[in-house]
């Protein structure tokens, strides 16, 4: 019922030329495949080389970040008009890196959450706590806060296009993953939050994605889990071998 999603973030790599050489090894590779959803997100600046580059192929392309204006004078900043028209259908809203390095707050999220969606984006919102968070037992509250915040003013009509990417931040490029019962936990509640928020239909059809040290030998176990509708793959996702694993996950 739910089409799994496999978003490779690229995050701040590669040069322009090394864009192109990760499609053209990429898509022959994944030209067959229509069960699953596959999406790259590369800096800004090669989305629309990227994106051409994948046209008519089951790649598609979305940014990392999207600002909450769709004009005016914010000198250094792009708007989700801006990023369709370059060829993106996706954007990350609210990574732990946003977060943590550049001021992000749910209040910001939900601002560029709204933008993202009037400019016919699918907004992919981060949620996910940091170790000391969890270690002080408080995973859930954070997390709750987190969606309750970053999905104000979201009906239940538009809900169902979100997606969600729960990325606990102490796994994140660190070669630690939840396991797949510690994730699928957080991701059966998130969905109860989902529910309480949109309704059963509206929370059933919302994707949840898993993020954290991905790689192609933890894939499998996670989407076997009810509530893992895909991931979200760092550092794994630069390589067109080791993506095509993932995106190539059993079940
Ligand atoms: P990682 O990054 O797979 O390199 O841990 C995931 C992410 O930050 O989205």
């Amino acid at each position: 019922m739910r089409k799994p999603l496999i978003a490779g973030n690229w995050k701040m790599f590669k040069s322009l030329d090394e864009a192109g050489s990760f499609a053209e090894d990429f898509v022959p590779r994944v030209s067959d495949v229509t069960d699953r959803d596959i999406l790259i997100c590369p800096p800004v600046v090669y989305i629309q080389a990227l994106a051409q580059a994948c046209e008519g192929s089951p790649v598609m392309i979305g940014a990392q970040n999207v600002f909450w204006e769709d004009q005016g004078a914010y000198t250094g900043e792009i708007s989700a008009g801006m990023l369709k028209s370059c060829g993106a259908d996706y954007t990350l809203i609210g990574h732990s890196e946003r977060r943590q390095y550049f001021g992000e707050t749910d209040e910001t999220v939900n601002k560029r959450l709204l933008a993202a969606l009037r400019g016919g984006l699918i907004p992919i919102v981060c949620v996910g706590e940091t170790l000391e968070e969890r270690e002080a037992g408080k995973t859930f509250d954070v997390v709750d806060t987190q969606l309750r915040g970053g999905l104000a003013g979201i009906g239940a009509a538009e809900a169902d296009t979100i997606v969600i990417a729960y990325e606990p931040v102490w796994a994140i490029g660190t070669g630690k993953t939840a396991t797949p019962q510690m994730a699928q936990e957080v991701h059966a509640w998130i969905r109860t939050v989902l529910t309480g928020l949109f309704g059963a239909a509206a929370a059933s059809e919302m994707r949840i994605l898993y993020g954290g040290s991905v790689k192609g030998e933890t894939i499998d176990a996670l989407m076997a889990q009810s509530d893992i509708d895909g991931a979200l793959v760092g550092g794994a996702s630069l390589d067109a071998a080791s993506f095509e694993r993932i995106l190539r996950f059993k079940g």
